[in-house]
């Protein structure tokens, strides 16, 4: 067996560079929503076809699952997944690029069809260095990052880590205003769990000037937004992240009414899944207070979200020496850790593995807006960087992990 070296990956990405320019711009033009990733997936297939990876399809409804057995693979060898999710936005794109979305309302704003591309180009280095490597390979080409229950779940639920059974997994994301190319890694608790929060309070209308003939919700929906901020400065250790956002508040029709109902939506954010639980107790507890004083009802459904992204620490060093390898120790960086949240989590309570970052671009390289925002594109010289970078690390993994 030849010991293969980061340039050895590098140079199988540099040829490619022209055909993962390509394939993005046509992802990107072509924008699908969660679990509508069907030409997405047509063009997924037909990329793993040429490179004559075994796939199956159909998983979680649009995903793909390839699997590259290496030619040095025995009995009992590893397999490593390395994860691409394929989903667009519902925003009307406005970055004016000659390749910017055809479908309007829908757009790539967060860089997923980067994500899937740089999954392809891995796919497209190892293949080329398949009789080389001592282990299987599994692309895990996922709907549905950004709706619930999330693409991930569902993949799992279909079997996508089994049959061979996946090891350990990698996944990447662009990051905004960061040198195109760097890569940030944090090994423990990187993103936070976010759950959906939806209240109705209910009271009885009336007119505005005789307040003693009504029970007003308006006045209960105030004190609440305020009083549920307890959740987390008088709950949480003050060394724990949370965050509880009331992002949206609803009701009345004029000055001189008061309404029957409030509606109210927010998100729950934390990184201790036990303090997450209680939190929602805790929730429930206050708007019941809340509505008791104010003599109110009430209505609460919490939806869960997905959970904290823990990225095992061993893997997750494993993949930044790695990185630094490959790329040299001044692209590698320690990431904060923030409270957005990412269906890759799901992943991560099954089996060990690390998601990373990995610069989109600056303003001086012409990036200039971030996540999910109408403008938002990304330096496509990370393309074959980004492919490159997972395909060290799963070879890297198969023959040291
Ligand atoms: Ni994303």
């Amino acid at each position: 067996m030849r010991t293969l070296t980061p340039s050895d990956f590098f140079e199988a990405a540099r040829r490619r560079a022209p055909r993962l320019v390509e394939l993005r711009r046509t992802l990107h033009a072509n924008p699908e929503l969660a679990f509508e990733e069907y030409e997405t997936s047509a063009l997924v297939q037909s990329v793993l076809g040429e490179l004559d990876i075994e796939m199956r399809t159909g998983v979680a409804r649009t995903g793909v699952v390839g699997v590259l057995r290496g030619g040095m693979a025995v009995e009992g060898s590893r397999c490593v997944a390395l994860r691409g999710d394929m989903d667009a936005l519902p925003i009307h794109e406005e970055t004016g690029l000659p390749f910017a979305s055809r479908n309007a309302g829908k757009m790539h704003a967060c860089g997923h069809d980067s994500h899937t591309t740089m999954a392809l180009g891995a796919a497209m280095i190892l293949s080329e260095l398949r009789d080389e490597l001592p282990g299987t390979v599994k692309f895990l080409l996922q709907p549905s990052e950004e709706l619930l229950p999330g693409g991930a779940s569902v993949m799992i639920a279909d079997g996508a880590l089994d049959g061979p059974k996946v090891d350990a997994v990698f996944g990447q994301h662009v990051a905004p205003m960061v040198p195109a190319g760097a890569v940030g890694f944090h090994p423990g608790t990187m993103m936070a769990s976010a759950d959906e929060i939806y209240i109705t309070i209910r009271g009885k209308s009336g007119h505005a000037a005789m307040p003693q003939l009504s029970i007003d919700p308006v006045v209960a929906a105030c004190e609440l937004v305020i009083a549920l901020q307890k959740v987390i400065s008088r709950s949480i250790d003050p060394f724990q992240p949370g965050v509880l956002t009331i992002g949206k508040i609803e009701g009345g029709s004029a000055t001189n009414i008061i309404p029957d109902e409030v509606k109210l939506q927010g998100t729950l954010r934390a990184m201790n899944e036990e303090w997450r639980k209680g939190a929602h107790e805790k929730i429930e507890n206050i708007i019941k207070g809340v509505c008791l004083g104010n003599g109110t009802e009430y209505e609460l459904d919490i939806r869960l979200g997905y959970p904290a992204l823990n990225n095992d620490p061993w893997t997750t060093r494993f993949a930044q020496d790695a990185a630094r390898e490959m790329l040299g120790a001044n692209a590698v960086f320690d990431a904060p850790p923030m409270m957005g949240a990412e269906d890759f989590a799901y992943y991560l309570e099954k089996i060990p593995g690390t998601f990373w970052w990995i610069g989109a671009g600056t303003a001086e390289q012409g990036c200039v807006a971030g996540l999910h925002n109408p403008k938002f594109t990304i330096d496509e010289s990370i393309l074959p960087i980004g492919s490159a970078l997972m395909a060290w690390v799963a070879y890297r993994y198969l023959t040291q992990g």
